[in-house]
């Protein structure tokens, strides 16, 4: 039998994604509608972990009146962070030097001190790993999914996904008319990490006649051919979606930053590289778009919006029905719940059988094999 809650505390973790404030909004709600209160911790696990850093408290209260008009908001009123797991947290030695430590114990204590009753972690792979390693340890946790790549298993869609895939489809709509004027081939580079959603489902929508994917590695011959191609049939220009985590057949995936206490290795570069191959082979003009963190950026999409502030209200009833461990998730048209266990280090690829990739072939988009 679980004690009743009272408190709960909310976090948003890792890259920020349109549609955090609305699980933010939502969670507050719901809580306050169960006359419970809900605290919001800054910056991932850095308001409890790193408390001198916060004068005004690394942790508050956050009360109906505080998430008020947010749902529409980018971005995260709690703050984020991507350099600070506390299940690899960097820990700083006299000598200068930096070693890695566990500082899960410390979120235990400080919930236990402040009779802190639940946790609602809002995450990507990343923070649902913690957060299952906390509920393994007994903090009692429901995980939100939340990133722009898309790339959580166990659910239809995470929030921040039509956003971004909405953002980087408008900016292909307007790179056909400049591309076409110069004849030129502009290749457009998007985050999505080791996934290619963005890229296949933006480059779909906009029209892309090359889609580069980390999940088919690319022979760039094939990617020139499709540009001649189109040339010969005086489509003079062509427009190549390129992820960020693709790689050419020959291997070597484009790393911008390498992995480092307590974070991730940073993807970025590759869509310089397919640029410069493409002149090269083709004898015409090409230029690199970059669209990185834009695509984080911005008003939720409605179908984002909805679905965040349904993830909100969906853990908080997870909680009052005595769940704990388990993230929420969409089962279209519904949302359920799937054990966190089946979720954390997982990731979820561009499946080889999807139609969706399936209808980028009978388009004719190359995929560069
Ligand atoms: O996971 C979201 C994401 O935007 C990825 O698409 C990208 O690889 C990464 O975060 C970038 O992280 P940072 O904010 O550290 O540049």
């Amino acid at each position: 039998m679980t004690s009743p809650i009272r408190r709960i505390a909310i976090n948003t973790g890792g890259g920020d994604a349109p549609g955090l404030n609305a699980v933010i909004r939502a969670t507050v709600l719901a809580a306050a509608n169960r006359g419970w209160e809900c605290y919001g911790i800054r910056d991932g696990f850095n308001g409890i972990l790193c408390p001198e850093r916060y004068p005004e408290g690394g942790v508050f209260r956050l009360t109906p009146d505080k998430v008020r008009g947010i749902a529409h908001l980018g971005g995260t009123i709690l703050g984020t962070t991507n350099k600070g797991n506390p299940l690899h947290f960097p820990l700083t030695l006299p000598d200068g030097s930096i070693r890695e430590t566990d500082r899960s114990d410390d979120i235990l204590a400080y919930f236990a001190k402040e009779g802190l009753d639940a946790l609602v972690a809002v995450g990507g792979d990343g923070s649902l790993t913690i957060a299952n390693a906390l509920h393994r340890k007994g903090l009692r946790v429901v995980g939100v999914p939340k990133t722009i790549d898309n790339d959580l298993d166990k659910t239809f869609t995470t929030f921040g996904f039509d956003t971004a895939v909405a953002f980087a489809t408008d900016c292909l709509d307007r790179l056909h008319s400049t591309a076409e004027s110069h004849q030129r081939v502009m290749v457009v580079e998007v985050m999505g990490r080791y996934a290619g959603w963005i890229a296949l489902h933006a480059g779909i929508s906009g029209g892309a006649h090359g889609i580069l994917l980390p999940e088919i590695p690319f022979d760039i011959e094939k990617v020139a051919a499709k540009v001649r191609g189109r040339d010969k049939i005086g489509r003079m220009y062509s427009i190549v979606v390129v992820a960020e985590g693709a790689s050419p057949l020959e291997g070597g995936r484009q790393v911008a930053e390498a992995a480092g206490i307590g974070h991730a290795e940073r993807l970025g570069g590759i869509g310089e590289r397919v640029a410069k191959a493409l002149a090269e082979r083709t004898g015409k003009d090409a230029r690199v778009v970059v669209l990185g963190h834009l695509l984080r950026g911005g008003s939720p999409t409605s179908f984002d919006r909805l679905a965040a502030l349904r993830f909100g209200a969906a853990a908080v009833r997870a909680l009052d029905d005595g769940m704990s461990g388990v993230m929420v998730s969409l089962a279209f048209p519904n949302v359920d719940y799937v054990s966190l266990e089946e979720v954390a280090g997982r990731m979820k690829a561009v499946p080889m059988d999807s139609d969706t990739l399936q209808t980028a072939r009978d388009l004719g988009i190359c995929l560069g094999d």
